[in-house]
């Protein structure tokens, strides 16, 4: 459906009820994409009104996909000239969780915050969303002017991640519950498949503003894509920077013993700036964005069966598409 001429606030409470939903995970379908309830009206809102700027990156993935890594990598990265990524003690990562550096924008304009807080962003912008790539205003993903980073992961870890993650608020949730849905495509951002895919074919067809990132090559060579990213962002290491070793001071300040270990990420109540992430998050304190950092945590929680059966799936949905997990 498409956002029709009224306010966004408006247009999206009266679809809300028409949109198809999954009770169970709180989730609604809209534009073919399953997202939270509560992210609709921000994503109508965005849809209609975001307005970007020339320099504008944009961070997307799935949830629990290494959204809080990308964030501060790519934080860490382009601040490094007011702030460098050793030897500063008053390093904003150091601080603030990483979602305290990058907005999330369905949040964000689902409060109604907007325009507000992104106008008031210093150039060249980070935000972050987990809207599909066909669902992302043609502002942001027509616009030679900004940047995409895309970043993935093996849907079995990533489900793992979210039904730990969902716990805090919903004990009752079994993994198997999840299962269904990513199976089904109707899990939180599904289906996980189009995600993937709407970002993996607009990395093929413009490299220059779409990189795609997995979060498994990125814990085998962090150093590696932390060039990668500077290069794509338009901020390469110097020469003196690579002799200092600016990208390895980057990937350690941004790993997940550094950040995990931080007072700031050790919280176990409360949580950062209600302005850029839209809202307070209540369960989700800062702690929750670090569990296991891990690649392959699924065998610990996945019997055999469910793990054949969601490759099965994703074989299947891949196939033909030159991607594959
Ligand atoms: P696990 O639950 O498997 O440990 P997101 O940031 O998209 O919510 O994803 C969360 C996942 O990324 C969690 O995975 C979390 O532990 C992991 N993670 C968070 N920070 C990380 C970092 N700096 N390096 C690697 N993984 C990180």
């Amino acid at each position: 459906q498409d956002a029709d001429a009224s306010a966004p606030e408006e247009y999206a409470r009266a679809v809300i009820s028409d949109l198809p939903s999954n009770p169970k995970l709180f989730l609604r379908r809209y534009q073919g994409t399953w997202v939270l309830e509560s992210w609709v009206p921000g994503i109508v809102a965005i849809q209609r009104g975001f307005a970007p700027r020339g320099g504008d990156v944009v961070l997307a993935s799935p949830p629990k996909c290494g959204t809080t890594w990308l964030k501060a990598l790519a934080f860490a990265t382009m601040a490094r000239g007011v702030h460098p990524p050793a030897g500063d003690p008053g390093h904003p990562l150091l601080r603030v969780n990483p979602h305290d550096c990058v907005p999330f924008m369905e949040k964000l304009f689902a409060a109604g915050l907007g325009s507000k807080v992104m106008d008031a962003l210093p150039s060249p912008r980070l935000m972050a969303t987990h809207m599909h790539h066909s669902v992302l205003p043609a502002s942001i993903k027509k616009n030679p002017d900004c940047k995409i980073v895309y970043i993935c992961r093996d849907p079995k870890d990533m489900l793992v991640s979210m039904w730990q993650f969902s716990r805090r608020i919903r004990p009752d949730l079994e993994l198997s519950d999840l299962l269904e849905a990513a199976c089904d495509g109707s899990c939180l951002s599904g289906p996980i498949w189009d995600h993937v895919l709407g970002y993996w074919n607009a990395s093929k067809a413009s490299p220059e503003t779409v990189l795609f990132l997995r979060y498994e090559e990125m814990l085998q060579d962090p150093v590696s894509n932390v060039v990668k990213l500077s290069r794509f962002l338009g901020r390469p290491f110097s020469p003196a920077e690579e002799e200092a070793g600016v990208a390895m001071d980057v990937m350690r300040l941004c790993s997940f013993e550094k950040l995990k270990d931080l007072e700031v990420n050790k919280a176990g109540s409360g949580s950062g700036s209600p302005s850029l992430r839209g809202v307070r998050e209540g369960a989700f304190v800062n702690s929750s964005y670090f569990r296991r950092g891990e690649a392959g945590d699924w065998a610990n929680h996945m019997t055999p069966e469910m793990a054949r059966r969601l490759d099965a799936v994703m074989e299947e949905r891949f196939c033909g598409s030159g991607f594959s997990f």
